[in-house]
């Protein structure tokens, strides 16, 4: 902690506090620098998208978040999100909105319609609810428990060795976030036996934590973490990672930098059991780190862990940012500019899309995608024009194309 000065900390402390005020729901002005046009930037509720997903929206009606909620549509929880996450958001659901409003339409149920605000509450929710592990799988995880060797030492229901503590014991007042905090919290002790019989230290990749969880719970199949709780807190989260990993660890290049910069560039998973697996996999490098650089070993508390994790996660919810230029090209080449126009100034298809008295924002940009979607989508079968799909990262493009001037001819 000593190691920052306190222009150091003022530093981290601007971007940190935004990201907290970004969270805690705020109406943010921005000018454009490319216009004058003000921007409002709209900043989601998780709480707030959970009543409306579940409750007046309906959308729960047709999806299930962690298998709660309806069967004729995806699950909605589990998904990696991808970089940048609100791009991400988007182009799921729009590359996909034909086949939703079609479901919508022939349900006969009405068109669930969303202003900005709400959009932006669900989108905060879904986000988090992308982070939320499934539930795992008991019997994948007693393979994962004999095949990396915990069964040398531990017992699962009395099945395993007696060297160590029986693990279904510990699990089971243990939700994920508080299992994974033990088992790393005790990796500083376990290192050295384990590495000397087992000759390596285990690695886990993909859905091995999660079902190992599963199995040491002993096939309790409550999903680890329920549809509607939102655990973790990013602000907290801050806190913690100053504490505890800023030594090491910096964020938009401010901190340490005896591990990697974990900012929104560096891609991880976040859900609980594959964060934890990473934290695993590292264990021992980051343990040997600390001794060598005299800097306490990471030991996590309470929620801290769940915490953390919805610091980094965001760090990554953020508006992508893009470039006018490229969205105009991005605009015709993905076949938008078909009905809208090569500077989406509009034609007789499709209205011209620069006229609005307010810049788009992604989740303006989205909301109103959302309320003409079906329209747009019939006239793409009328004329027989393949329904354009999206990527990521040609949202920030667009948006900042859609709210350039227009050029002058
Ligand atoms: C009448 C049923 C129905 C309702 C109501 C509904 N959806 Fe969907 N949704 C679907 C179907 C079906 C798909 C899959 C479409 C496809 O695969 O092309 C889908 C796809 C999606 C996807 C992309 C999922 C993926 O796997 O990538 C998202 C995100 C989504 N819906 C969000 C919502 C939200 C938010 C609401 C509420 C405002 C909502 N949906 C309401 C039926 C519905
Ligand atoms: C070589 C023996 C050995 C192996 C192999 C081993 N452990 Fe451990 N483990 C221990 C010992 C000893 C402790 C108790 C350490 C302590 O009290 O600090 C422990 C503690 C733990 C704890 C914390 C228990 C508590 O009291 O909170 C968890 C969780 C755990 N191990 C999980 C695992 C998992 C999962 C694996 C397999 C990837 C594994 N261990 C492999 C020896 C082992
Ligand atoms: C004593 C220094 C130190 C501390 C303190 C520390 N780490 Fe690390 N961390 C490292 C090192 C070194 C690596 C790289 C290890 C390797 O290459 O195997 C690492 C790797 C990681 C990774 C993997 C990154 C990737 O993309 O592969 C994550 C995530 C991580 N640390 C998170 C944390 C968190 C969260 C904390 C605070 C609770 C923390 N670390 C505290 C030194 C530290
Ligand atoms: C097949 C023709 C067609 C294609 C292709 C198309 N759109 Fe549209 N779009 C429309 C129509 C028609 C409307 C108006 C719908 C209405 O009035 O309800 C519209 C409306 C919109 C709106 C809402 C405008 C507002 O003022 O609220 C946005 C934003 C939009 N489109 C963006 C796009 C983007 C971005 C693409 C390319 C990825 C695209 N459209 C591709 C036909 C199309």
């Amino acid at each position: 902690m000593a190691i920052l000065n306190g222009r150091k900390r003022l530093l981290i402390g601007i971007p940190a506090a935004l990201i907290a005020v970004a969270l805690l729901v705020v109406f943010l002005q921005v000018r454009r620098p490319t216009n004058t046009r003000r921007a409002l930037y709209i900043i989601g509720e998780p709480e707030k998208g959970a009543a409306l997903f579940f409750g007046d929206k309906q959308c729960g009606i047709c999806h299930a978040i962690n298998g709660s909620g309806g069967r004729v549509a995806p699950d909605l929880s589990g998904k990696h999100p991808g970089t940048p996450a609100m791009g991400w958001l988007v182009t799921v659901l729009w590359n996909h909105g034909p086949g939703m409003w079609r479901q919508i339409r022939q349900k006969n149920d009405p068109y669930p319609q969303l202003d900005a605000q709400e959009m932006a509450d669900i989108f905060a929710f879904l986000y988090q609810a992308s982070t939320i592990d499934r539930a795992g799988d008991p019997g994948a995880g007693q393979r994962v428990f004999n095949e990396k060797g915990c069964i040398r030492c531990h017992s699962v229901g009395g099945t395993g060795g007696q060297a160590a503590p029986e693990l279904s014991k510990i699990a089971a007042g243990l939700d994920a976030n508080a299992w994974t905090r033990a088992m790393l919290n005790h990796a500083g002790s376990m290192i050295s036996p384990i590495t000397s019989s087992l000759g390596q230290w285990p690695q886990f990749t993909g859905n091995e934590m999660n079902d190992l969880i599963a199995y040491v719970r002993l096939g309790d199949s409550q999903p680890a973490t329920k549809a509607r709780e939102i655990p973790g807190n990013a602000e907290r989260g801050w806190a913690v990672f100053q504490s505890r990993c800023i030594q090491c660890h910096s964020v938009r290049g401010q901190g340490g930098s005896v591990g990697p910069e974990l900012g929104p560039e560096r891609d991880f998973p976040l859900t609980t059991a594959q964060f934890a697996s990473v934290l695993w996999n590292h264990a021992p490098a980051m343990l040997r780190q600390a001794s060598e650089n005299k800097i306490p070993p990471p030991i996590l508390q309470g929620n801290e862990m769940a915490d953390l994790r919805a610091f980094l996660a965001s760090l990554r919810y953020f508006e992508p940012a893009g470039s006018p230029l490229v969205g105009e090209r991005v605009f015709s080449d993905r076949g938008c500019a078909a009905c809208h126009g090569l500077t989406a100034e509009g034609t007789k298809i499709g209205p011209g899309l620069r006229s609005g008295k307010e810049a788009f924002t992604t989740i303006s940009f989205t909301a109103a995608l959302w309320r003409h979607g079906p329209r747009m989508i019939d006239r793409a079968e009328e004329l027989g024009i393949p329904w354009p799909t999206l990527k990521a990262t040609d949202i920030g493009n667009l948006v900042s194309f859609l709210n350039a001037p227009a050029r002058p001819k």
